[in-house]
């Protein structure tokens, strides 16, 4: 059985070095290899390959960047090209990027089974071009890998429900699998020169840095905090930062980087402030509580349990929460076993 894997960004990467991993350990699979090109930079997409091994691409599309239309187009001739000629059994699919919307559009179009990893998450705010994403994806896929129960439920909302398997989480896979080493070899992944304490953060939504109000306030609440801000800084953020003359104080600003290095961050921050779905899944799985600088969550999960306090842009409230005491809650696993990617490749081959 063969499967086309489409990856086109950073947080796919990831998923999809946990899933090739047991793809290739698995007799009767074999699986082909698609980057978008979607995140181009080395620091944005080749590290990722480095440091996970995950195998080289088979095809890189290099789409690079553009509006939502022109990079989701040019994505979906393309991908449409690569499958006509590999004419695989399945696509599989990724998160809610404009990959994964180009990828799932090609596939069910040319009848190919469709699976989505990290189906059924809701933000229930259609301004959002990755809520988008999943919901067309998820509409359109044969086989929904939900990573929680919330997820479940949203898909069984949606009619969804005989598609849907409750994989669990391939990130929390992914935590379990890396954490060791860096246990075992805490200095191997430690950046140099580090604050004793600081908060971690990553802002790049286009809610906050194309907005100059939401992302000046970001910056303003950052300038106020007792400890400084290290910000690993997406090149979209960058440029917005010097477009609107913003200049960051009380914050280290660091090139985007790997995924182990940012683990290895976080693991030694007081708490994480994110824009980022990921990020904040990790802190709370890590046990690091966290500020998230957006207007609602996907991950629900991690607020039941006073570990993610859902803030906005608001200046007051960053500080206010960045302030406030460590939860003191147990933190319930609402993400799977650890063997996320097992039962997705097993359900591959049984249902495809
Ligand atoms: C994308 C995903 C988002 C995900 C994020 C992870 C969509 C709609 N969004 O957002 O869900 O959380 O990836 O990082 O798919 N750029 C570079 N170099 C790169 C990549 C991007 O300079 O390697 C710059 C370009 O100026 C580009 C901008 O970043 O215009 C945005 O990149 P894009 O891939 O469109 O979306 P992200 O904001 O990264």
């Amino acid at each position: 059985m063969k499967i086309v894997s489409v990856i086109g960004a950073r947080p796919q990467f990831v998923k999809a070095a946990t899933v090739s991993r047991i793809v290739a350990a698995t007799d009767g699979l074999r699986e082909v290899l698609l980057h978008t090109g979607q995140h181009y930079d080395d620091n944005m997409s080749q590290v990722f390959f480095d440091e996970l091994s995950i195998p080289q691409p088979n095809y890189n599309l290099d789409i690079g960047s553009g509006s939502h239309g022109a990079q989701t187009g040019a994505m979906l001739r393309d991908i449409e090209s690569v499958l006509v000629s590999e004419s695989p059994d399945g696509v599989l699919i990724y998160g809610d990027t404009n990959s994964t919307l180009a990828a799932a559009l090609a596939a069910v179009k040319l009848h190919i089974p469709v699976a989505h990893v990290e189906a059924g998450l809701r933000s229930f705010n259609r301004r959002m071009p990755e809520e988008i994403n999943r919901v067309v994806a998820d509409r359109i896929s044969d086989i929904l890998f939900a990573p929680t129960q919330t997820a479940v439920m949203h898909l069984e909302r949606e009619g969804l429900k005989d598609n849907t398997v409750l994989s669990g989480d391939v990130m929390y896979d992914s935590i379990l699998y890396y954490r060791h080493q860096l246990d075992a070899d805490p200095d191997s992944h430690r950046l140099p020169d580090m604050p004793e304490r600081y908060y971690l953060a990553t802002v790049h939504r286009p809610q906050n840095t194309d907005n100059p109000d939401a992302l000046s306030a970001i910056f303003a609440a950052f300038a106020a905090l007792p400890c400084p801000v290290v910000l690993p800084l997406h090149p979209r953020t960058a440029r917005y930062i010097a477009e609107y003359g913003i200049e960051p104080r009380n914050v280290r600003l660091i090139e985007p980087i790997g995924y182990l290095w940012m683990l290895r961050l976080l693991l030694d921050c007081e708490k994480a402030l994110t824009d980022s779905g990921g990020l904040q899944k990790e802190a709370y799985l890590l046990g690091k509580p966290c500020v998230t600088l957006r207007t609602e969550t996907e991950w629900v999960e991690t607020v039941h349990d006073g570990w993610n306090e859902v803030v906005a842009a608001d200046r007051e409230r960053i500080e206010q929460a960045a302030a406030a005491p460590m939860p003191t809650a147990p933190r319930r696993n609402a993400f799977g076993d650890g063997h996320a990617a097992d039962i997705i490749v097993n359900s591959l081959l049984n249902r495809l």
